[in-house]
């Protein structure tokens, strides 16, 4: 039998320091449930001293999930470990993952520790994590301009003191595949006790190499692949947990590994996390991207139809495309929509909303006949403000929009239970829409994004539009989807405008202090 890769799936933390990829409790509770179905082996759910809301979270994945490790991460402190302590306590299975910086710069500017206190700091770190579980990992920040002398020294004392996995990070993707797999390889042959250890990579994507020198890093030796889905992450992002999980499937001849990972949730993970995150796909992304199975060249389309390997060195359908099978339409009960939200690991809270969402579900089913799964998921990110939040409600809209004319917009909107009528020009029908939208509530936040996106295919396919407003040091994203995207984008205003309003934690590049 072949060894197993561990999956350490980082998005609902690293990914989640994207600028203004902050999550909500339950939107980091939904992709959670997404990884559990893929068989993610580890969730790093948040760093829980970052913030009450960080901390909120890390324990609401911790009491929810059941088949993969719940992990918070923690500065190398006595606070930070005991806050990440507390916040995975309910978790079946929960790891602390603590991190000190151990490269020259790091120690000196930012840390302004000598090279003993920074290793004295790890063991005593290891020592306090150890007293809430025994899944301890540990990562030396900025590995990769760290002394490898040096690295040896730390690591070799935190095994001693108790850690299970040792993380190896590219924090600022420096690095090149031959120099990392050389790295991990010189590490794990110098340092005493490697072999009772998970070796791990964590690698950062700013040369583009994230993913290559994640998979050298296995090839020298490395059982753990810490990455994100959609390679979302700081700054450049992280290692794409796709094209890690479908490179050692496709290339098992190289890799000779095996993963846990049910690769038919990769596309529907991608899909949730694009969607909550707004961070589009970009087409040409391997294995999620729109094009990634599509065969333009005539010669290329000759040959997948005689042979598919002609072209194809994976099946589309085995990491999840097409199958957005037809579910429900119009004459299906609410008895079929509960059954169906819950095969997609959307939990309702309550009959109240099970109600709501149901209303909105015949309401889509009138205008589009075929609802598929992606539709409601889209639906259900609409209904994911809950009814305390919901301060202004979209009643109805009008819009004119002719050439030659500035297009104008009418809106009807219920603002703290009251309704009010308001009419805008703009430069076009959804800028109409919005400053229709802002007279009522003046909430004078920045649009930092306004993207649509199709969320099936076809004319009649809904509009997914996602807004991200600004104020205040606070970042929150907005979706609403509608067959017209122009209600599609007033929706999701009004959702961006409630999140505001409503008790969201803020954005965490504001607070974080990593
Ligand atoms: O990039 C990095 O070094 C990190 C650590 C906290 C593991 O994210
Ligand atoms: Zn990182």
């Amino acid at each position: 039998m072949s060894e197993r890769l561990i999956i350490f799936d980082t998005t609902l933390r690293d990914g989640e320091q994207s600028p203004g990829a902050s999550m909500t409790r339950d939107e980091k509770l939904r992709i959670a449930r997404q990884l559990e179905r893929m068989r993610v082996d580890v969730i790093e759910a948040g760093f829980a001293a970052a913030s009450n809301g960080d901390f909120e979270s890390v324990r609401a994945v911790a009491e929810t999930i059941r088949e993969s490790t719940v992990c918070s991460l923690a500065r190398a402190s006595e606070s930070d470990i005991r806050r990440a302590g507390e916040a995975i306590k309910p978790a079946a299975s929960g790891r602390i993952h603590t991190f000190i910086a151990t490269s020259p710069i790091h120690m000196e500017k930012k840390l302004r520790m000598t090279p003993d206190q920074v290793v004295a700091q790890a063991i005593k770190s290891v020592g306090w994590a150890l007293e809430y579980t025994d899944d301890v990992e540990f990562s030396a920040e900025d590995a990769v301009r760290s002394d490898i002398d040096f690295l040896v020294r730390v690591f070799t004392d935190v095994i001693k003191a108790g850690a299970r996995t040792i993380n190896v990070p590219d924090t600022v993707g420096y690095s090149v595949p031959a120099q990392w797999a050389e790295r991990m390889k010189q590490l794990i042959e110098r340092v005493p006790g490697a072999d009772t250890v998970i070796w791990s990579t964590h690698c950062h994507n700013d040369l583009g190499m994230a993913v290559a020198n994640s998979l050298a890093a296995v090839m020298a030796g490395a059982r753990q692949v810490e990455c994100t889905i959609n390679g979302l992450g700081e700054r450049a992002g992280n290692a794409s947990l796709e094209e890690i999980v479908m490179a050692v499937r496709t290339r098992r001849d190289v890799f000779g590994l095996e993963t846990r990972i049910d690769a038919t949730q990769i596309v529907p993970a991608s899909r949730l996390v694009s969607t909550i995150t707004g961070y589009p796909v970009q087409p040409n992304k391997a294995v999620v991207g729109a094009n990634a199975f599509a065969h333009e060249s005539g010669i290329h389309q000759d040959g997948v139809l005689k042979h598919r390997e002609t072209y194809e060195i994976m099946r589309a359908e085995d990491v999840g495309w097409n199958t957005n099978k037809l579910v429900l339409g119009k004459h299906s009960g609410r008895n079929a929509f509960r059954a169906r939200l819950n095969d997609l690991g959307i939990v309702v809270e309550s009959e109240e909303q099970l109600n709501v969402a149901f209303a909105a579900f015949k309401e889509l089913a009138d205008k589009k006949h075929e609802i598929f799964d992606e539709d409601l998921q889209a639906l259900m990110s609409d209904e994911s403000v809950t009814p305390e939040e919901e301060l202004y409600k979209l009643v109805a809209m009008s819009v004119r929009s002719e050439t030659g004319e500035t297009p104008h917009a009418a809106v009807t909107l219920i603002d703290a239970g009251r309704e009010a009528t308001v009419e805008s020009k703009g430069s076009g029908p959804v800028d109409a829409a919005f400053r229709a939208i802002e007279m009522v509530a003046a909430s004078k936040a920045e649009l930092l994004l306004y993207s649509v996106n199709a969320i099936t295919t076809g004319t009649d396919a809904q509009g997914e539009v996602t807004v991200r407003l600004a104020k205040g040091g606070r970042i929150v994203n907005g979706q609403g989807a509608d067959t017209d995207i122009i209600v599609a984008s007033a929706k999701a205003y009004i959702n961006a405008l409630n999140k505001l309003r409503g008790g969201q934690k803020l954005n965490p590049q504001g607070e974080s202090p990593i």
